[in-house]
């Protein structure tokens, strides 16, 4: 199994990027013959025009992820922009993606339909998305359930280079965490930085009480019993807890008689055990700025490495390499 997965540095990581996405990860570099995870700041540029705050973010999405759970010594850790044959891979891919393809594309789709403009970085963004892929011939993608219309993408691409010029590159597959494939936020819509209902990782956890606090729920009447499994406060809850206390609060769900506030509570006290390690760990890689370099310049030559393989087998077959 080779793996295969980027996050943007669009702003600190919160609960969903976690749930959906960060923590396959750190199960997966133990299981995996390989892993490769970068930070996909190709793609947050599209978003991000502060040049100040991208670097900042890069770095401290790089952080993030080391203090999360991501070992270096058996995963591939790197930037996206450092492994430049990704992005000539992409030409290549670019050459055999129909338009109307992309024109169904979730992203370029929302952005046109409220008659934003779109540059051809956002167009063009699953083209990229797939070229990271197949340049490590990875087989497994772990993702949140948004991502999957852009696996989808990359198979076809794949599929159509691979029609034209022969088997060259592997079909990839997503790889969904079942219970967390669309963690909600504060609203109960999926937890998303651009719905503004996110709630941090890494945020001070007095802070991220008083998110919780927030949190919007039904007003039925404190004595009605409720049904825990439509519940978002439930769903989140049940993401920082074992099967026996998840389903201790789910029998209180169906009794009834207490209020929301005693789960959001439960929900913070929660949270904040649960990501205690990592922000310790977090403040010691805070102050070791250089071994944070060397993991990102050692991961990008490894990811390099691959890439270069990769792109060669695609350069031989389509006719660019002439000689
Ligand atoms: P991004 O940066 O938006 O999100 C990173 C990962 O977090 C997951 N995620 C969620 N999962 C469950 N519930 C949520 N509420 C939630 N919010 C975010 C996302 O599904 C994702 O897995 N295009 C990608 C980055 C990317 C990439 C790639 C991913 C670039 N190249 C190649 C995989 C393979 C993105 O914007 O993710």
């Amino acid at each position: 199994m080779i793996v295969v997965s980027g996050i943007q540095p669009t702003g600190r990581f919160h609960w969903g990027n976690y749930f959906g996405a960060i923590k396959q990860y750190v199960e997966l570099q133990d299981q995996a013959d390989a892993s490769y995870y970068f930070i996909a700041n190709l793609h947050a540029l599209t978003t991000v025009r502060d040049p100040e705050v991208l670097r900042r973010n890069t770095i401290d999405a790089a952080i993030d992820l080391l203090a999360l759970g991501i070992n270096p010594d058996r995963a591939t850790l790197f930037v996206q922009s450092d492994v430049p044959e990704v992005t000539q891979l992409c030409w290549l891919l670019m050459t055999c993606t129909p338009m109307g393809l992309l024109e169904r594309c979730h992203a370029y789709k929302d952005k046109k339909a409220k008659g934003l403009p779109a540059d051809a970085g956002l167009f063009t963004y699953p083209v990229l998305m797939a070229a990271d892929i197949l340049a490590y011939d990875a087989d497994t993608v772990p993702v949140g359930e948004d991502q999957i219309q852009h696996i989808e993408v990359c198979r076809d691409i794949a599929g159509s280079f691979n029609h034209l010029y022969g088997e060259v590159f592997v079909m990839p597959r997503a790889k969904i965490m079942e219970k967390a494939a669309r963690v909600p936020g504060t609203d109960g819509e999926k937890m998303s930085k651009s719905y503004n209902n996110t709630i941090g990782i890494f945020d001070d956890p007095k802070v991220v009480r008083k998110t919780i606090m927030r949190i919007v729920t039904d007003s039925r009447p404190i004595h009605e019993p409720k049904d825990p499994e439509t519940d978002h406060l439930f769903q989140l809850y049940s993401l920082f807890v074992g099967e026996k206390e998840r389903e201790a609060m789910a029998a209180r769900y169906r009794a009834g008689g207490f209020g929301y506030g005693e789960v959001k509570q439960a929900l913070a006290d929660a949270a904040e055990k649960y990501f205690a390690e990592a922000r310790e760990y977090r403040k010691e890689l805070e102050a070791k700025p250089q071994f944070v370099r060397e993991v990102l310049g050692d991961g990008a030559a490894m990811a390099r490495k691959k890439a270069a393989e990769v792109l060669a087998r695609a350069q031989a077959a389509c006719g660019i390499k002439y000689a």
